[in-house]
């Protein structure tokens, strides 16, 4: 059986449920966060659990918990649902009110809702082999893309076309015609002279806590990183591509709208960082039920 966290509780996944006038479900007026998780602990839990705080404080909910409180919901969620390799998924919203845009006049307390899922690494790995290919779409997005809200949309539309097209990601162009990033990943190249290149951490774009992570696997490998934006032309002829997130790691961009990068396989640098990455990545002390 499948269990969900909600408001306090452990129930059946199925019957796991939110008020119809949740501020998330109306306003999309909520944060999220998404941990990787192998052999059952979280990758960098830290990074993510600063994350959250930042974007709950940018939109000015009251944590519902505390980090040790939290981190034991999520052990015993994990616990529960027997999650050795997967994903955890949590989301705050400013809670249940009657619907009006502004803040609830008389505060309500957050709604806190938790998820976990397996993933197949395994097969991860198998499409790491071979690179996966991303088309460019305009970025429609809002102008705080740094604070991680469930406002996603735009990032669903632009996922929802890569599939489409065939593809497995969008990357996302700004109006002055650069990348911004994935529709839920970040976006890398590595110029002829074998420099990283990534846009910098400005609020168009999410500050992936797995992208933080590799400028210390790059320094780890003597690879220098620039952050700065980049065009989907400079991608094309770039000599490699790839893509950052919790749970995709590091993974090889080897096309990008139909044209091949480099020789279309992926490259080595991007391999190096993902196993890397992998290698270097914090896992929160495994819990003893997944050994
Ligand atoms: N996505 N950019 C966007 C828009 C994202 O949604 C994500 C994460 C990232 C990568 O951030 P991180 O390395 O911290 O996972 C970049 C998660 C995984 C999701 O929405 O499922």
């Amino acid at each position: 059986m499948r269990y969900a966290y909600v408001n306090g509780h452990y129930c059946r996944h199925g019957d796991a449920a939110v008020h119809v006038e949740d501020r998330g479900f109306q306003f999309a007026d909520a944060v999220y966060e998404v941990w990787g998780v192998r052999y059952g602990g979280l990758l960098d839990a830290e990074g993510h659990f600063q994350r959250l705080a930042r974007s709950l404080q940018e939109l000015r909910i009251e944590p519902p918990c505390t980090r040790p409180a939290l981190m034991r919901i999520i052990t015993e969620l994990l616990r529960r649902n027997r999650v050795r390799h997967g994903l955890v998924y949590l989301q705050i919203s400013r809670g249940q009110a009657r619907r009006d845009h502004a803040f609830p006049k008389k505060p309500v307390p957050p709604t806190i809702v938790l998820t976990c899922k397996r993933l197949d690494f395994a097969a991860a790995d198998t499409r790491a082999e071979h690179g996966i290919a991303v088309i460019t779409v305009p970025d429609q997005r809002w102008g705080r893309c740094d604070i991680k809200t469930v406002n996603l949309l735009p990032n669903v539309l632009a996922k929802q076309a890569a599939q489409d097209a065939g593809a497995t990601e969008a990357w996302l162009v700004d109006d002055n015609g650069y990348v911004t990033e994935g529709s839920s990943t970040n976006a890398w190249i590595v110029t002829k002279a074998g420099k990283l290149v990534t846009r910098q951490a400005d609020n168009a774009i999410l500050h992936g806590i797995t992208r933080a992570r590799i400028f210390e696997c790059a320094q780890s490998l003597g690879l220098e990183v620039e952050e700065r934006a980049f065009t989907p032309q400079e991608a094309a002829t770039a000599r490699e591509a790839f893509l950052t997130s919790a749970t995709s790691f590091v993974m090889p961009v080897v096309a990008i709208d139909d044209k091949t990068i480099a020789n279309g396989k992926p490259g080595s640098l991007a391999t190096s960082l993902r196993q890397t990455y992998l290698s270097q990545v914090y896992v929160s002390g495994p819990a003893s039920h997944a050994k």
